[in-house]
């Protein structure tokens, strides 16, 4: 197994190789050109509103919280009643720019991941139907969905509106972007070391495109699964049902990395150096120096945005 893995591993950084650096890597476009304004708007009013939970006491933007690159620095968030999930909380900005969503990609679109949050117990435990009533019942949405859906409060004009929100959160114009966009100057010479060790070293094999990830799905622990064993989720697994899915995750974006601790599925890590370590360790059976760990967490700390929130007013 080992052996198959680090061959396909190489494989992929021999034809990643044969790319420029502008193939593997893309940058964040300031202007989101694909989203219908006032539906954006009133989906950016659900996400906030403790509406959409089952008891009224919690909003997207509780665990998300927007101004905080999208999440709530804890390890696990509490959900409804306090109750606990599994898993840590991941950012939803530039959540747009990932091929499935969640953890385990369970969810191929924005629009099912929004309708699946407030249906999920420990999350938002919202039976859609009550959710729909409830808006139904409210004046002022009432009013908002029926001005801009011909068919008013449904369940999949919320999914929408929602979604439509959802594709505005995009991070632009980080260190990483402008040196992409060729200010070479943008990093300086410790984050330019980083960078060449986060491709030499092999990181680039999971981690790129747009997002720096969050475009397929990886083993935890390709190299050394004892870890993945001990936190005891089978990611992918749980949805496919397939052996070969085991402790396989989507490979998480690192846009805003430096903001988002702590890390990994079950957030059990809580710095930077220490979660580039292990991954050197798991991911690809490298023992790497300190220097190297620091000039690699100085250039992920370049992939930090701009968050642009005001972009959509109410
Ligand atoms: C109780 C905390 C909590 C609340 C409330 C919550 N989320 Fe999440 N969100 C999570 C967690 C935890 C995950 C990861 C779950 C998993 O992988 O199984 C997640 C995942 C996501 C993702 C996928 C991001 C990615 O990179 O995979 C999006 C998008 C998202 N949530 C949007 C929403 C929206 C929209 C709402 C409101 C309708 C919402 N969330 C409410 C905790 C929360
Ligand atoms: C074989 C694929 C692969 C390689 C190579 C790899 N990673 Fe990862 N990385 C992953 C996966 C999968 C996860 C999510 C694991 C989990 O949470 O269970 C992850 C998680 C991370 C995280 C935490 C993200 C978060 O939001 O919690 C960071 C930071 C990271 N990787 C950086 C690196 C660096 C730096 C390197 C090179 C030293 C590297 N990775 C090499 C697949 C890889």
């Amino acid at each position: 197994m080992k052996i198959i893995a680090l061959l396909l591993l190489l494989v992929l950084l021999l034809v990643q190789g044969a790319y420029a650096t502008e193939q593997l890597f893309q940058i964040i476009p300031a202007a989101i050109s694909d989203v219908a304004p006032r539906k954006a708007a009133l989906g950016k009013q659900l996400f906030t509103d403790p509406i959409l939970s089952g008891d009224n006491s919690i909003a997207c933007s509780t665990c998300h919280i927007l101004e905080n690159y999208g999440v709530d620095n804890l390890k696990i968030s509490v959900g409804v009643n306090g109750q606990k999930g599994k898993r840590n909380t991941p950012s939803v900005w530039n959540a747009r720019y990932n091929f499935v969503q969640r953890w385990d990609g369970r969810n191929k679109t924005l629009h099912e991941q929004a309708l699946s949050v407030i249906e999920n117990s420990v999350e938002m435990d919202g039976k859609i139907e009550n959710i729909t009533r409830k808006l139904r019942q409210n004046k002022h949405y009432q009013q908002s969905f029926n001005k801009l859906y011909s068919d008013g409060v449904t369940e999949h004009n919320i999914g929408d509106a929602i979604e439509q929100f959802l594709k505005t959160l995009v991070t632009p114009d980080s260190k990483f972007d402008q040196y992409l966009q060729g200010d070479l100057d943008a990093l300086n010479q410790m984050e330019i070391e980083g960078f060449k060790l986060f491709q030499s070293k092999g990181c680039v094999a999971c981690h790129n495109g747009i997002n720096i990830g969050g475009n397929l799905y990886q083993k935890l622990g390709v190299f050394d699964d004892s870890k993945a064993i001990e936190m005891g989720d089978y990611g992918r697994y749980l949805v496919t049902n397939n052996p070969v899915d085991k402790y396989y995750f989507k490979v998480p974006s690192l846009r805003n990395i430096e903001k988002t601790a702590p890390y990994l599925h079950d957030g059990s890590v809580k710095t930077l150096p220490e979660v580039v370590k292990l991954m050197g360790e798991l991911q690809l059976g490298r023992q790497l120096s300190d220097i190297e760990v620091d000039n690699m967490v100085a250039f992920l700390k370049t992939l930090t945005g701009k968050i642009t929130i005001s972009a959509i007013s109410n």
